[in-house]
C-alpha cells in the first residue's frame, strides 16, 4: 500500500509534519503514517469488526454516555468493569488512539519501525495497559505496512478484556490475511493477558526478569524489544506510586540493553502527581527512575504534542478526537 508523505511544517507534533528538538539537534518528522488513507482504512477494519454494535446506534450512545461519566470521575474500575463497556470505550476511544499511535510509532518513533524491520530476530512487545488494543492495531497496521514477521504483540491489563481483544485481534488477523499458526516463525501474534501489572506476587519471579500470574503465563522483560505504556502510567500511579517505581525498577533490573520503552499520557496538569506536599509531572519520576542511574538513555521527548485529524476526510460514525500528550522513549543501556 503505497503511502503519501504529508505535510511538512515547524513546531508541535502531531498531524502537521514537525521538528523535535533533543540535545539541540534538530530533526524533520515525516507524517507518512498520517496518510488520511491509511487511517480510513484502520476505521473501516474496526467497524467491520464490530458491526453488531454499530447495528443498534442508541444502545451504544447510551453505553458510551455511562463509561464517559465513569471516565469523568477517574472511576476506572467502574468504566472497565463489564464487556458492554470494554466495547463502547474501544469503539468510541481506540479509533482516534490508534491512528495517533500510528503516528507516534511510524514518524515519531523511528527506533520503532528499526525495531520491527528487523527481518531475522524474534521480536517481543509487552502493551501494558494495551487491553483496548489501539496500540496493538496501530503496531500491527505497521507491521503489515513493512511486512513484518516474526512478531508477538502482548497485551497485559487488569480489566477482563479478553472478548474484546479476541474480536479484534480476529479482525485484524482476517483484514491483514495473518493465519493464526501458533508454530510458524514468520507469523504475527497477538495476545492478551489479564493482571495486574502491579500486583505484588507477579514479582515473585523477579530473581529471573519473569513475571508471572500463574505458572503458565509469563512475561519474559528479558526478551522484550519494546515496551509502551500509553495513557496507562498516570493509573499505575495512581493505584499506588510505591508498587508504580518497584514496576520501573523492575525494568531498570531485568530489561535487556537496547530495549525500548515508549510512555506517552496526557499533557499538562492531568498528569501531575502528588508526592508528599510537593506536585511534580509525572514524566519527572519517570526521568528521576530510569535515567538518574542511567540505567535508559532518552531518545525522544516531547512535552505537549498535538494529534490533529482531517474529519473531513475521515469517515467514522463516532467523534474522533484530537490528542495532546507528552511522550518519552527510553533505550536500555
Ligand atoms: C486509559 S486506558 C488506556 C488504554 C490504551 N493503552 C490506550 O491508550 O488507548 C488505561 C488501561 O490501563 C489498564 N490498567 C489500569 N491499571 C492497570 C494495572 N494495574 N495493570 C494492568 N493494566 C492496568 C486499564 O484497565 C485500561 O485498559
Amino acid at each position: 500500500m503505497p503511502l503519501k508523505q504529508q505535510r511538512f511544517s515547524a513546531g508541535g507534533g502531531g498531524g502537521g509534519g514537525g521538528q523535535n528538538l533533543r540535545h539541540g539537534k534538530t530533526e524533520l518528522i515525516l507524517n507518512e503514517y498520517c496518510d488520511v488513507n491509511l487511517q480510513q482504512s484502520v476505521l473501516t477494519l474496526l467497524r467491520k469488526t464490530f458491526l453488531t454494535e454499530f447495528a443498534d446506534p442508541d444502545r451504544l450512545a447510551a453505553k458510551i454516555q455511562t463509561v464517559k461519566s465513569y471516565l469523568y470521575e477517574r472511576n476506572y474500575v467502574a468504566a472497565f468493569g463489564s464487556c458492554p463497556n470494554l466495547l463502547a470505550y474501544v469503539l468510541r476511544w481506540t479509533p482516534f488512539r490508534a491512528l495517533a499511535y500510528l503516528h507516534v510509532f511510524g514518524d515519531l518513533c523511528p527506533q520503532v519501525l528499526t525495531l520491527l524491520s528487523v527481518k531475522a530476530a524474534r521480536k517481543e512487545i509487552l502493551c501494558i495497559g494495551g487491553g483496548a488494543g489501539g496500540e496493538v492495531l496501530a503496531l500491527s497496521t505497521i507491521a503489515r505496512h513493512i511486512k513484518a514477521s516474526n512478531l508477538k504483540i502482548t497485551a497485559i491489563d487488569v480489566a477482563d478484556w479478553d472478548e474484546v481483544f479476541s474480536r479484534l485481534s480476529y479482525g485484524i488477523q482476517k483484514e491483514y490475511e495473518w493465519i493464526p499458526q501458533a508454530d510458524n516463525q514468520d507469523n504475527v501474534v497477538l495476545e492478551f493477558k489479564q493482571a495486574d501489572i502491579l500486583d505484588v506476587p507477579c514479582f515473585a519471579h523477579a530473581a529471573t526478569g519473569n513475571i508471572t500470574n500463574d505458572k503458565n503465563d509469563i512475561v519474559d522483560f528479558k526478551s522484550l524489544g519494546l515496551i509502551t505504556m500509553l495513557f496507562t502510567t498516570n493509573e499505575l500511579f495512581a493505584q499506588s506510586k510505591p508498587r508504580a517505581l518497584e514496576l520501573l525498577n523492575f525494568m531498570n533490573q531485568h530489561c535487556q540493553k537496547g530495549t525500548l520503552l515508549l510512555v506517552v499520557e496526557s499533557a499538562g496538569s492531568y498528569s501531575h502527581i502528588q508526592v508528599g506536599s510537593k506536585t511534580f509531572p509525572v514524566q519527572f519520576l519517570l526521568d528521576h527512575t530510569l535515567v538518574s542511574n542511567q540505567d535508559w538513555d532518552v531518545l525522544r521527548e516531547e512535552e505537549s504534542a498535538w494529534f490533529r485529524l482531517d474529519e473531513e476526510h475521515l469517515k467514522y460514525p463516532l467523534q474522533l478526537e484530537n490528542m495532546r500528550f507528552f511522550l518519552r522513549l527510553y533505550r536500555k543501556n
